[in-house]
Order: structure tokens, then C-alpha cells, then sequence
């Protein structure tokens, strides 16, 4: 459904004050997928996502919609094309002074090409497709950060668009009401048959809703995968660093003030964590190796999660026994679980025996 290809988008190109901000950027993203933008600030997310619907023009490469190549369109056929992309922001841009009803019908009031029936049907369709039936004489100002995104998405939907960008759509919102505009997006996705652009700092975000998400480091794009692969298997530095934010890995609070040693000593008890993802999430693996390579095995921390509706558990563990014993019994959970990372060892019993 959009094809960025080889796309550079210099600012104030060729003078003191040029940034680079993307460089030959090549991006496919699928009919119907909802595809995620991360990346630290400054990093071109917002400028890529305007390259979709030409907001800004790349400085050179080609941008495809629906087969359709933005770049190579001249101004009227372009505000024709703009009509299949719908963009929602941040801080909502609603027309203060217009109630919720003008609002949504502003964008078909612009086009000149539809009586004010037209738009009076389509403007309730919208408004009851956002749950805001209710709100049409409503002001802004008298809405909640919710409501008002919900009718900046009606205003998007308006014309009838095959794709919906968002910028950093729900940073505005509290937990729980990010949470409903997230439903509110998947529930479009399927009823209007979507192609949705999130960009976000929000990693839960992506991770309710996002198939596929690429992240964004100083103009390039630096690794690109399925939401569940990026979140539980990140290759990249920074991709690790954003991921923590939702899914917490490592060495567990349990065992901040513990000496974890890198080398095995006889008597260590191994810390191990453990990922169990989709239906394995609730075998009864611990017991299992346990008795199976009667070894002793704790349960330090532990937690389940969900990536896309898509089960997944994170536990760290310490294995006692000998040396061979903890190796088989982590060669066990290996064939058990999805991926097993021996986070180090566990010195304290050791040093109290040592005492
Ligand atoms: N209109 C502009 N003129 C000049 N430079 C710009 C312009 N817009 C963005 N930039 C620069 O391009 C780079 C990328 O900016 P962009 O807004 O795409 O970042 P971002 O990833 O969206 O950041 P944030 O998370 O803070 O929104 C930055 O260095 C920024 O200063
Ligand atoms: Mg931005």
C-alpha cells in the first residue's frame, strides 16, 4: 500500500542550517497492516511519516500510495491522491472555534463536491463509527483528550482513506483512554479495511497494536521486524534500550544488591531467564526439568505479558545442583521454552557456606 523508495529528505539543503534528516530511506509497508516508527527524538520519524502524504517533499526517491506515485503528480492531482491518506496528531488540531459536527465536516465542506445532505449522513456515520453520537454540538474545548482525538479521527475518515498516519496519536492521553483510541484504531482497521502508520515513544502502543515496526536512528532506519521478534529478540542496541521500557529483561529486583559472577564456581546456583511465548506460556516446564534433571529450581520473578493479543512469559529462575546438572537442565528448558539466556551465577550461598 506504500512503497518509500530511495527516499533523502534534506532541510534547507544547501545552506548553513541543512539537516540531513532522512537518508535513501527504502520502506514497504503491506495493505491492512499497522506498521510502528520508533526512535529517539530527532531521529526523522516525524518527517518520514509526512513524506506519505507529501507534507514535505523528499529531496530526492519516489513515494508510492496504493500504487500511486505521489512524487511524480502535480498539484491537483495530489490534493485528489491526499484524499486516500488521513493524518492524525498529537495535539489533536481541532478548530477551536467550531463545534464537533463542522469539524468533521469540514474537510468534505472544503472539497466543494457535496451538498450539505451528503455530508450531514456522512458526518453521523462518523460520529456514531467513533462513538461520539452524542457530542456533534459539542466544542473542543468542552471535550476530553480523548474525545477530541476521537474526532480528529472522524475528520480523518471523512474522505474515505486507505491510510491513516499518526503521529504520536495518543502521547497526549493517559493510560487507559491510549488504550480505547488503540481498540477504536484496530476495530477501523478492520471494518474500513486500514493501512495504519503509528509513530510513537509509547512501546505499549506498539505493542497492543503494531504487526510490524521499524526504528528510526538519525535518518536511517535501523532494524525492521514482526513486533513480537523486535520486542522478545532485538538486535540492535538501541532497539534493546527502547523495548525495556515494555518488557523488562534481565536481573530481577530480587537480586539488585546480589554479586552475579560472569565464571561458574563449584557450588553456584545458575541465574537463568527463561521466554515463553504462545501456547508453551503454560506448560508445566520447571516442575518438569526439575524432576528431570534433579536439579532445585526457584522462581525469582515472573511475568506474563501480551504482544498483539499473542501470550508471552518472562521468569528468571535459579537452577542448584552441580555443573553438569544445571548444564543439562538448561539444555532441557532450551528445548522447552523459546529462549533461555543465563543471566550469570549466584555466589551467595557459597560465600555464606565460606563463612
Ligand atoms: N521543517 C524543518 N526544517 C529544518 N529542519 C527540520 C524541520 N523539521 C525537522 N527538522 C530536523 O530534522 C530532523 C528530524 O526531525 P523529525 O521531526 O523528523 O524528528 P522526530 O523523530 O519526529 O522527533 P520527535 O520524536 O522529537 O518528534 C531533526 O534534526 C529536526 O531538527
Ligand atoms: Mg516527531
Amino acid at each position: 500500500m506504500i512503497k518509500i523508495e530511495n527516499v533523502e529528505k534534506i532541510y534547507a539543503k544547501g545552506t548553513a542550517k541543512e539537516v540531513v534528516a532522512l537518508k535513501h530511506i527504502n520502506l514497504h509497508i503491506n495493505k491492512g497492516e499497522i506498521f510502528g516508527v520508533i526512535g529517539l527524538s530527532g531521529a526523522g520519524k516525524s518527517t518520514l511519516i509526512r513524506m506519505v502524504n507529501l507534507l514535505e517533499r523528499p529531496t530526492s526517491g519516489r513515494v508510492l500510495v496504493d500504487n500511486k506515485d505521489l512524487t511524480a503528480l502535480d498539484s491537483k492531482a495530489l490534493r485528489q491522491a491526499r484524499k486516500s491518506i488521513g493524518m492524525i496528531f498529537q495535539s489533536f488540531n481541532l478548530l477551536s472555534s467550531a463545534n464537533v459536527y463542522d469539524n468533521i465536516a469540514f474537510p468534505l465542506r472544503l472539497d466543494n463536491d457535496y451538498s450539505e445532505d451528503f455530508i450531514k449522513t456522512r458526518v453521523q456515520e462518523l460520529l456514531a463509527l467513533v462513538g461520539l453520537s452524542d457530542k456533534a454540538a459539542m466544542y473542543p474545548s468542552q471535550l476530553s483528550g480523548g474525545q477530541k482525538q476521537r474526532v480528529g479521527i472522524a475528520r480523518a475518515l471523512a474522505s474515505n482513506p486507505k491510510v491513516l498516519l499518526c503521529d504520536e496519536a495518543t502521547s497526549a492521553l493517559d493510560p487507559q483512554t491510549t488504550n480505547s483510541i488503540l481498540q477504536l484504531l484496530l476495530e477501523l482497521r478492520e471494518k474500513l479495511d486500514l493501512t495504519i502508520v503509528i509513530i510513537t515513544h509509547q512501546m505499549e502502543v506498539v505493542k497492543e497494536c503494531c504487526d510490524r515496526v521499524a526504528v528510526i536512528d538519525g535518518g536511517t532506519i535501523l532494524e525492521l521486524g514482526d513486533t513480537l521478534d523486535l520486542f522478545t529478540d532485538p538486535k540492535q542496541q538501541l532497539t534493546k534500550t527502547l523495548v525495556s521500557a515494555a518488557v523488562r529483561r534481565g536481573l530481577p529486583e530480587l537480586l539488585r544488591h546480589t554479586e552475579i559472577v560472569k565464571e561458574y564456581r563449584d557450588g553456584d546456583k545458575a541465574v537463568v531467564e527463561l521466554l515463553f511465548l504462545g501456547p508453551k506460556a503454560d506448560a508445566p516446564v520447571i516442575v518438569e526439568v526439575a524432576a528431570l534433571c534433579n536439579v532445585k529450581i526457584s522462581i525469582l520473578a515472573g511475568s506474563i505479558d501480551h504482544i498483539r493479543k499473542e501470550p508471552f512469559g518472562l521468569m528468571v529462575v535459579e537452577i542448584g545442583g552441580n555443573k553438569e546438572k544445571i548444564q543439562n537442565a538448561i539444555k532441557e528448558l532450551e528445548a522447552r521454552v523459546h529462549k533461555v539466556e543465563v543471566l550469570g551465577y549466584d555466589r551467595r550461598q557459597q560465600l555464606a557456606e565460606l563463612d
